[in-house]
């Protein structure tokens, strides 16, 4: 347990290291504090022994110069030691936070799903925020009271011996309720901070979710639902409160016990003429001042636990390893043909096995379809692809390179996808195209909304292709906000591309539309496409035909329905609905 927080001591030391000279500054403003705290102990004496009691005037006009002389130092000093230190805390924080985003961005996708986003946004939010009072922080604070803590009591010594040992007689009996109050606070500390993360993915979710609360108008239950959990993160605060504040009075009560013993024993001492009265004032002070510094003491590591616990959680997402990594030696394949094999491949989530034995092959410029029931594996296929996961068994193949073997950043260079999470930035138009390439032109990106026939609807907006979309913007239809992430994938110009359901959200009028664009488009690509609307595929060189992981069968349009197999059932079936229904497509498969 104790090495478990030394070694996270450790680690939040290397994030100070960029910052030592600052930390140093503060430690050495913190010693010029914790020294003028022992001189002010120290200065009692001369004051009762040499003025006060020799009644000496001609040193009267000092003492004012002494006092306000060494409170301005330690003013001063305060100041330096507490702006070094919060500024030097402060950039840790903003470095950890950094660190934490960025190896975030690097997980693999397996890893995101299985947590709530407002799981990461609590971590890097308020769990870093919770390590704002740095173990450096703590370290320099730490010093100062130390310094003091131990001058004073040397300064007690140094008085008399023999007073001191019956004033520092119950100091051991502190360390106890100090180390009980720590664990106490470092325990509730977490499970506040695990509350606050349920919170955080609680608004995460209400703010995402609103109309579908609204809509089924479980606003209540939403309400109750934070409201438990808000009073739960309470009942954990209240607990570190508790602790917290209990353990300066124990402290306190404690010293009285010291202090009591001073001047039971003092008293007597000053009459047998052992000490002088000042000696006995100045040993006084030094007893009542050192009890502060032991209690900001035992504060600090109180702070120091509910950093602890934060930092542990931190810790456990950077010591999360991201599983898929560009391999020592991988390659950058530059732009590739577009040839694209997957051989045998064999895939799970966990437990749940979801493709069997798959392979396929496409040459460049092919458009190979997939279909197939829902839950059949279509769009872990084309994940697998662009590497969102590893293959558990078998390989997929770019112009005869094993995908693992390239660079990722190459690999996913030469892969745009369109899926049916048409996600938009808070951003405008242009940039929301531009999005893969941000070095395009307006014209190239005027272009690409033309060609996914996104052009005239853009141009109606009040600000055109400056508009702002998304949450602070102007609101699109699902078919508008589709028609863009085409002209996203399009303007990225791959040579392989991925279209999961890319026209779901169309009307007939408009996937028609769009199909022509799209058709242009796959031209010399390669191209996957996975649709529920069999009309969608029919043009495709080769269907694939997926079942629960496995293919079915595979072939052209003709060559399955000619089969009479699956392919042919799911036609059957979609022509019938559509001879119902004039006016619902259906995507019901
Ligand atoms: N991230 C995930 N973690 C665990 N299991 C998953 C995940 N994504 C999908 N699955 C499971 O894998 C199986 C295949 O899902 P997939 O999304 O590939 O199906 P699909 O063929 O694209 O279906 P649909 O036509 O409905 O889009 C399903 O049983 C699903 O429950
Ligand atoms: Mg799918």
């Amino acid at each position: 347990m104790k090495s478990q927080t030394a070694t996270l001591f450790k680690r939040i030391f290397q994030y100070s290291r960029p910052y030592l000279w600052r930390i140093g500054g503060a430690l050495c403003a913190s010693l010029v504090v914790g020294a003028t705290d022992v001189a002010s102990a120290k200065l009692v004496q001369p004051l009762v022994d040499r003025v006060l009691q020799p009644q000496d005037r001609s040193l009267i006009p000092l003492v004012p110069f002494f006092i306000v002389g060494l409170f301005v130092l330690k003013g001063g000093a305060k100041f330096l030691q507490e702006y070094y230190i919060k500024t030097s805390g402060a950039l840790v924080v903003q470095d950890i936070r950094n660190s934490l985003y960025s190896h975030s961005l690097g997980l693999s996708l397996g890893y995101i799903n299985k947590n709530t986003a407002g799981n990461f946004m609590s971590r890097i939010l308020n769990d870093v925020g919770q390590m704002q009072r740095s173990a450096a922080d703590m370290l320099v604070d730490g010093a100062r009271e130390s310094i003091a803590l131990i001058g004073l009591t040397a300064l007690a010594f140094y008085n008399d011996w023999q007073l001191a040992i019956a004033a520092f007689l119950v100091l051991p009996l502190s360390f106890l309720p100090a180390s009980y109050v720590g664990r106490r606070i470092k325990k509730n500390s977490r499970g506040g901070q695990q509350v606050l993360a349920e919170l955080t993915a609680i608004l995460q979710e209400t703010f995402s979710g609103m109309k579908v609360i609204k809509s089924f108008g479980t606003e209540d239950l939403e309400r109750e639902k934070f409201v438990n959990r808000n009073r739960n993160f309470y009942h954990f605060l209240r607990k570190v409160i508790k602790y917290d504040s209990l353990s300066a009075p124990v402290i306190e009560i404690l010293a009285s016990f010291g202090i009591a013993a001073v001047f039971w024993f003092g008293i007597y001492r000053v009459i047998d003429g052992r000490i002088t009265l000042g000696e006995l004032f100045s040993f006084g002070a030094a007893v009542l001042m050192m009890y502060a510094p032991l209690r900001r003491l035992i504060k600090i590591n109180n702070t120091l636990q509910t950093v602890v616990s934060a930092a542990e959680r931190v810790f456990e997402i950077l010591d999360q390893k991201a599983d898929i990594v560009d391999r020592p030696g991988a390659v950058d394949i530059g732009r590739c043909r577009g040839e694209v094999a997957f051989r045998d491949v064999t895939f799970s989530y966990g437990d749940n096995s979801v493709l069997k034995n798959f392979s396929i092959e496409a040459s460049p410029g092919e458009i190979v379809a997939l279909v197939g029931p829902s839950g059949a594996g279509k769009t872990t296929a084309a994940a697998l692809l662009s590497r969102f996961f590893d293959v558990s068994d078998g390989q997929i193949c770019i112009d005869g390179h094993d995908i693992r073997a390239l660079t990722l950043a190459s690999l996913r260079k030469n892969i745009a996808m369109v899926d049916q999470d048409t996600f938009l930035f808070n951003d405008t138009v242009t940039n929301n195209i531009r999005y893969g390439r941000p070095d395009a032109t307006l014209e190239e990106v005027k272009r690409a909304a033309e060609a996914a026939y996104a052009d005239q609807f853009i141009l109606e907006l009040p600000n055109g292709y400056e508009e702002m979309i998304g949450d602070r913007g102007v609101r699109l239809s699902g078919g508008q906000r589709q028609r863009l992430c085409i002209a996203r994938a399009l303007l990225m110009d791959a040579p392989i591309m991925i279209l999961d359901e890319a026209t779901s959200a169309l009307d007939t009028e408009s996937e028609k539309v769009v199909q022509k664009a799209l058709h242009n488009l796959m031209l010399n690509r390669t191209t996957f496409v996975i649709a529920h609307r069999l009309s969608t595929v029919q043009s495709a060189h080769k269907i694939v035909v997926l079942e629960d992981g496995l293919i079915k069968e595979q072939g052209t349009h003709q060559e399955l329905l000619h089969n009479r197999g699956l392919y042919h059932k799911l036609y059957e079936i979609q022509f019938m609905r559509q001879d119902d229904s004039q006016t619902v497509g259906p995507d019901t498969l």
